[in-house]
């Protein structure tokens, strides 16, 4: 069993981004500068935006953190939107989901300028993926294909199962992964909520994609020998044992799925660092397209 070590990769691409950044203001180019709206106060949601912030500065981009109260208006983000969109210095941002009830997040992500659109969730770029044309592709299914690509698992023919169809990575992974790319070529097979024989399906994947939002919920059983995991969950147990009150489990049960895997993601340390590491590098992109 070999582990999928996000933590890890994200550090090397992390290098890679710093050295073409040093390589742009060698040339005299402008400096990456990415901004990203947080609207409330979500413990989640400021841990992963503090954390996207800390890898701007960690690659030498510069960044800009717009935190918006719980209560304001659809209007108000919209308005702050447009300045971002308006703003020559910015090159990309992102507004972080989830957003509070009262506002409608369809028409928030419309109203992204696709060219600045590092999360690459503007109907725009989830179009121009979905026909292979280049595009901003969502961070955490890229960093995925990254991975995979890195630790060259065998991805061509064989059978992939996706579980969970979120917009976000659900979808746009069953995507990809069919596509003629690296990390692609796959047949895949995506299951959700109202598939029926989830486990007839998983039995014969050679790579299983969970990400459904349910702690622990693939188990050994539900797996052949050598199969590759990926596990997309983090969710935070309560559990008093731990110093901030609670621990970070997976979709994936590590212990019975992780003897029969040839590869496998850790959570954390999988995926979570490199969604962090691909929305760096759309940056990069987002700014070096411009010059
Ligand atoms: N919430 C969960 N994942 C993401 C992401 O990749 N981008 C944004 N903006 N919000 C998220």
């Amino acid at each position: 069993m070999i582990l999928l070590d996000g933590k890890k990769t994200s550090a090397e691409l992390k290098v890679e981004i710093t050295e073409a950044v040093k390589e742009l203001k060698k040339q005299g180019k402008k400096t990456p500068h990415l901004a990203a709206i947080l609207v409330g106060t979500d413990g989640a949601s400021m841990t992963y935006v503090n954390a996207k912030v800390k890898a701007c500065e960690m690659v030498g981009f510069n960044s800009t953190l717009i935190d918006l109260p719980e209560e304001t208006s659809e209007e108000k983000l919209l308005q702050e939107i447009e300045n971002l969109n308006t703003n020559n210095d910015i090159d990309g941002f992102i507004v972080q989901l989830p957003l509070p009830k009262h506002i409608d997040e369809q028409k928030v992500l419309m109203a992204v300028n696709p060219d600045k659109d590092v999360d690459g969730f503007h109907p725009t770029n989830v179009g121009r993926m979905t026909l292979d044309l280049p595009s901003f592709l969502p961070a955490t299914p890229y960093g995925i294909l990254e991975l995979l690509e890195r630790y060259k698992v065998e991805t061509s023919g064989k059978q992939v199962v996706v579980i969970g169809r979120s917009h976000i990575v659900g979808r746009p992974m069953s995507i990809l992964m069919s596509q003629k790319r690296p990390a692609g070529d796959a047949t895949v097979t995506v299951a959700h909520s109202r598939t029926k024989n989830l486990k007839e399906l998983t039995l014969q994947a050679d790579i299983i994609v969970a990400a459904l939002g349910i702690p622990e919920f693939l188990t050994g059983d539900m797996v052949k020998d050598g199969v590759t995991i990926i596990d997309v969950g983090i969710t935070r147990i309560d559990d008093e044992t731990k110093k901030a009150g609670y621990r970070l489990a997976g979709d994936v049960h590590f212990e019975s799925v992780a003897p029969k895997s040839s590869f496998i993601t850790p959570v954390p340390g999988g995926v979570g660092p490199m969604t962090i590491a691909m929305l760096m590098k759309n940056t990069l992109l987002a700014c070096e397209r411009k010059s």
